[in-house]
């Protein structure tokens, strides 16, 4: 019988730990996990290094670095038209990443018996943390259209929202898809919200990571009623190639704050003191770094989506973030793969190449069993290999 408690049990281990694990034991490419192979910017670690020289190794403020809190709040405030004053101590906390802002999200501002809305397929926590607070999910699927883009039935999202919705979860740019939602789909959320009196949360972690000009990354925060009702959430990692210093953060307003805070204070109180100078260090002054990550990815992006196709993938577009979903049933039956699972320990087997297999972003697996999620964030030459690599799959 297990021990573990009763809420958690259904999630197991994360599929990034087994696929990761399968990776190391096969010696495969990892084209699973969402991690760069290569180290973050130096003035980053620079800023990191002297903060401990200077003896910053103590406590942080329970809420953030002050000039961590100021340079996210400052970066944030730009994005609104005309420029809004997001107070860096009223509305910003620092988090040890994204995945601790989630669960002091949901635990601060979530009661048990209230309904969440999460779009599927969805990053694995959320599924998890609604769990936690004791709240219950509804579902909207995304599915892809005619272009292939991934997307939503407005009359299905419309019927989510009811009398317990609490709040709406929102990943744009989406993990798996490489999705980013439209103005006019931001819209429609926005306006359900504000009729429903709903809350929104946002997870931003790719905000930087978008490659086409007429698909930019909008904050839901920023639309008119939006920001008295949302909670901003958002990370260095990602963006920066600092995956493993576990800096986030959650912008909201004062009301909303003060639940965020109350559940963080007691998840992890503060977060590294030396990386949260580091972290401000880069985000005041980020330089050149992401546009020269942003075209690493596009051409990897590209290499990979080629090379999918001509062994007989359905590639979907991958607008943002740094993940591309496939179907990869055409090749699947030439290997006598069942579904994504099978096909991705095949695909490590038979040619050394790990990904994801998504239908674990779906409440319902069936929905995701078709698909398979590589990731492009890689120096050049790791996805040259891969690409060498899955070539096998040809025969
Ligand atoms: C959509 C999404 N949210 C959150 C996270 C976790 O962010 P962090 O590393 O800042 O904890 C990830 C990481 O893969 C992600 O894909």
């Amino acid at each position: 019988m297990s021990s573990v408690s009763l809420r958690l049990q259904p999630f197991g281990t994360t599929i990034f730990a087994e696929m990761t694990a399968l990776a190391l034991q096969h010696n495969a490419v990892n084209l699973a996990q969402g991690f760069p192979d290569f180290d973050g910017p130096e003035p980053a670690k620079e800023a990191a290094k002297r903060a401990i020289d200077a003896g910053h190794s103590q406590y942080a403020r329970m809420f953030g670095v002050p000039r961590l809190n100021a340079a996210v709040a400052g970066a944030f405030s730009r994005r609104f038209e005309p420029s809004f004053g997001v107070e860096p101590d009223a509305h910003v906390t620092i988090t040890s990443g994204c995945t601790e802002a989630l669960p002091s999200t949901f635990l601060g501002l979530i009661n048990p018996g209230d309904e969440v809305i999460l779009f599927e397929p969805f990053y694995d926590s959320y599924r998890a943390c609604v769990a936690l607070a004791g709240a219950v999910p509804r579902f909207v699927t995304l599915r892809p259209d005619g272009s292939g883009r991934f997307g939503f039935v407005e009359s299905e999202l419309r019927s989510a929202f009811g009398t317990r919705t609490r709040a709406i979860l929102l990943n744009t740019p989406h993990n798996p898809t490489g999705k980013v939602f439209t103005r006019a789909e931001l819209e429609l959320i926005a306006a359900l919200c504000r009729q429903h009196n709903t809350l929104a949360i946002t997870d931003e972690v790719y905000e930087h990571l978008t490659y086409e000009p007429s698909l930019p990354h909008i904050s839901l925060a920023t639309l008119p009623g939006m920001w008295e009702r949302t909670v901003t959430l958002s990370s260095l990692g990602k963006s920066f190639s600092l995956t493993g210093w576990k800096i986030g953060w959650a912008i909201a307003p004062a009301n909303l704050t003060a639940g965020v805070r109350a559940a963080h204070q007691f998840l992890t109180f503060a977060t590294a003191t030396p990386l949260q100078h580091g972290a401000a260090a880069v985000i005041e002054n980020p330089g050149p770094i992401v546009e020269d990550y942003k075209r690493l990815f596009r051409r990897n992006r590209d290499i990979l989506a080629g090379v999918l196709g001509e062994l007989g993938f359905r590639t979907f577009p991958s607008d943002g973030t740094y993940f591309i979903m496939a179907d990869h049933t055409a090749v699947s039956r030439r290997l006598g793969a069942a579904d994504d699972r099978a096909f991705c320990q095949k695909m490590i087997e038979r040619c050394g190449v790990a990904a994801i297999p998504p239908s674990v972003f779906y409440e319902n697996r069936e929905h995701g069993r078709d698909f398979v999620r590589f990731a492009y964030c890689k120096k050049a030459e790791t996805i040259d290999e891969s690409v060498r690599r899955l070539r096998a799959l040809a025969k």
